[in-house]
Parts: structure tokens; C-alpha cells; sequence
């Protein structure tokens, strides 16, 4: 039987700046889902958010990017913004709704979107990453670990079924292209583009020998397709897991020691990703971060999300394991923040074209004087 998992978020409006989204959007979201699931559209579904960003996680059976699905979703945000974000005064209120004009699918309309379909197996594990306060090449480091670094995934070496290796589409930010490379054997170049993740960044992942999907990661990023800054991408992550997957604690394992993302305030800095529980910290606050990541943990059974309590998910974060990681975390963090708006704290020039920084570059044009040879 073959099942769809749509992880499908947007950023319509936030409490105290940036920080998490209000109560009734995310009251509002559960309602229209529900209505869904009882007339038959979808299977299942969560609803989560992570600092400001919403994200629906639902189950159906019809396939990816399919029409009904995204206008479920898009019809979700923009009722939230007009119904609850708006009149609240909400910061950032409609934020990631870049078009009017829906016409089939969300991708490139502002909405970050990850979707998997594949057929199920006898149990299926999965994890669905979010991320706040940061871009889709957030990813680049913890996938490559995951489906590469046989020092990370133990599977890769002692597990016949991992053998084989794993297949990257990595996507071309810039040019909207895709390429296919594959680990081990050409995971040198696999590593030269994911070393730009500003550019380039992993949309799916196979496994080799059978293209089994394993991964699909959102690739939306705002500013490209806005041409101008409204927040950063904010991305979401699918991944399956053991038997024949790298096992749920080497899925986990990459986010030990935080990496630097780009993101963080005003899009415009780089900061350790922090992972955190999503029930009890995510929230953003120092310097609107640092940028974080939930885990959320499911299994799919028929067509449906089965978490703890229902489809209540496994807080995979939520782990006194993961507090070294936040204490490292928020050391980076200070750290990075004594060094104020000068390069690596600050993001490097193509990747502030968006902000308001070419402003103030412009209007000091005028005062530049020749050098006297
Ligand atoms: P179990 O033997 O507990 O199923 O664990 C196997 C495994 O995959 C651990 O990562
Ligand atoms: P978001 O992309 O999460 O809305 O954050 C934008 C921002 O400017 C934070 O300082
Ligand atoms: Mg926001
Ligand atoms: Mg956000």
C-alpha cells in the first residue's frame, strides 16, 4: 500500500516579534485538518510549530504534489492569516504567502514543502525535522552524515542492506536544477556543492540499490523567489529509518555538535543550530535564536501517523542526552555574537543582496574617493 507523507509550513504571523505563533492559528490549523480527515481527504495529521513557523504534517494517499493536498495547506494559511493573524496584529502577519494566485501547487509560492511516497513496509519509522531561523542548506551536513559518513552511521559498514550506499539529488538553488551523485563513490563531489549550502542543497535521497526514496527535504528559499528579504526559508526534513535506513539514533546522531546555519537575526547571520524539544523549548529568543531544530517521530501504520498518544509524535530532542549539545550550542552562540556584523558572524555579501545592508552600501556611494597613485 502505498502511502504520501506532506510536511507543508509557512511563517503567517508570530507573537513578540519572531518569536512562536499564537495559540488560535494553531487551533484554527487543527480544525481545518480535522474537517479534512473527516471528509476522507487525508489520513492523518499534526500539527506543530517550531520558534514562528507552522508546520501540517499530513498522511493521505494521493501521491506528491498533488492539487488537493496544497490547497488544503494553502487554504489553511491564508484563512489563518486573515482569520487570526491579521486581526491579532500578529508580527510578520501573511509572511511566507508571497502570491495571491494559488494554482495547483504551493512550491515556489512561498511554503516550504517535503513530501515522501513510498510503499509501506512492515514497519515504517519516521523522522520529520523543522527548523527555524535558517535555510533548506541547513541540511547539507546532518544528511551527508546520515547517508555517508560511515563514522556517524554504523549501518554503512556492518549492515548488508546499507551496503550499497545511498543516491543525493542535490539542487541548484540558483539555476532550479537538479543533479544525482552518489555515496561513497563520488561523495568528494557530493561534498564540493554541499560545502555551499547557500546554493546548493539535498532535495531527496535513494537508496542505490533499489532508488528506495529514504528523504525530501523542503528547497524553497524566500528571497530568491521574492527578490527582495521576508524572513528566512525555515526548513523542513522527511526521513525514514531503520531496516535498510540508517537506524533512528544515526538519524539523530549528526545534531550531537552544532553546526553552523545561515539565518539566525534578520536572515542575516551565522549561528549553531540548537536541537530542542518541541514541547518544551521551541521557542527562539537570544538574538532571535540561536536557529533550532525539532525531531518528531512517527510510525506509519496504514496510511496513518502513529506517535505515543495517538499521533501525538516521539520528542526525539527531548533527551537529557541532547542537553551537552544545547550547552554547546548556546556557547557557540556567544561566542559567534562577540564578533557583531563582522564576517563569519555576519553573512558573506551575495547572501545579504536581500537585506537592507545594499541600502546603506548605496547611499555611502557617493562619498568613495579615488585613491591618488
Ligand atoms: P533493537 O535490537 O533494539 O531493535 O535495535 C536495533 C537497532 O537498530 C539499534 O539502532
Ligand atoms: P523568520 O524567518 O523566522 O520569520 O525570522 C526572520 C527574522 O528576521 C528574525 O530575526
Ligand atoms: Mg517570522
Ligand atoms: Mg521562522
Amino acid at each position: 500500500m502505498r502511502t504520501t507523507v506532506s510536511v507543508i509550513k509557512a511563517d503567517v504571523g508570530s507573537v513578540a516579534g519572531h518569536h512562536r505563533p499564537h495559540a488560535k492559528m494553531l487551533e484554527y490549523a487543527r480544525k481545518k485538518l480535522t474537517e479534512a480527515e473527516e471528509s476522507g481527504l487525508i489520513k492523518s495529521f499534526y500539527v506543530y510549530h517550531v520558534g514562528d513557523d507552522i508546520g501540517l504534517v499530513m498522511t493521505h494517499d494521493k501521491g506528491e504534489n498533488n492539487s488537493e493536498i496544497h490547497g488544503l495547506a494553502w487554504e489553511t494559511f491564508k484563512e489563518i492569516t486573515e482569520k487570526v493573524s491579521k486581526p491579532l496584529k500578529l508580527y510578520g502577519a501573511g509572511q511566507d504567502l508571497l502570491s495571491d494566485a494559488f494554482s495547483g501547487n504551493v512550491r515556489g509560492m512561498g511554503p516550504g514543502v517535503a513530501e515522501l511516497e513510498f510503499e509501506e513496509r512492515k514497519s515504517d519509522p519516521i523522522i520529520v525535522f523543522a527548523a527555524d531561523k535558517t535555510e533548506p542548506g541547513a541540511w547539507n551536513l546532518p544528511l551527508y552524515r546520515m547517508f555517508a559518513d560511515p563514522f556517524n552511521t554504523a549501518g554503512l559498514v556492518i549492515d548488508p542492506t546499507l551496503h550499497d550506499g545511498f543516491i543525493f539529488e542535490i539542487m541548484d538553488l540558483v539555476e532550479g536544477k537538479t543533479v544525482k551523485l552518489k555515496a561513497p563513490e563520488e561523495s568528494y563531489d557530493i561534498l564540493g556543492l554541499l560545502g555551499t549550502p547557500g546554493r546548493y542543497a539535498v532535495s531527496r535521497i535513494y537508496r542505490a540499490k533499489d532508488m528506495e526514496p529514504a528523504a525530501a527535504a523542503s528547497t524553497d528559499r524566500l528571497s530568491l523567489i521574492a527578490g527582495r528579504y521576508v524572513g528566512k526559508d525555515d526548513p523542513v526534513l522527511i526521513v525514514r529509518c531503520q531496516s535498510g535506513f540508517p537506524a533512528v539514533g544515526e538519524v539523530l546522531a549528526p545534531f550531537a555538535v552544532p553546526h553552523l546555519v545561515a539565518g539566525w537575526m534578520r536572515g542575516s547571520h551565522n549561528g549553531p543550530l540548537m536541537p530542542v524539544s518541541f514541547r518544551k523549548a521551541s521557542v527562539v529568543s537570544f538574538f532571535d535564536g540561536p536557529p533550532r531544530v525539532i525531531a518528531m517521530g512517527w510510525q506509519i501504520a496504514d496510511g496513518r501517523l502513529v506517535g505515543v498518544d495517538g499521533v501525538e509524535p516521539a520528542d526525539l530532542f527531548d533527551d537529557p542526552a541532547w542537553d551537552y549539545s544545547r550547552d554547546l550550542a548556546m556557547k557557540i552562540a556567544v561566542y559567534m555574537r562577540t564578533m557583531g556584523e563582522i564576517m563569519p558572524a555576519r553573512l558573506e555579501p551575495a547572501e545579504m543582496e536581500y537585506t537592507t545592508l545594499p541600502k546603506i552600501l548605496d547611499k555611502l556611494k557617493e562619498r568613495f574617493q579615488a585613491v591618488q597613485k
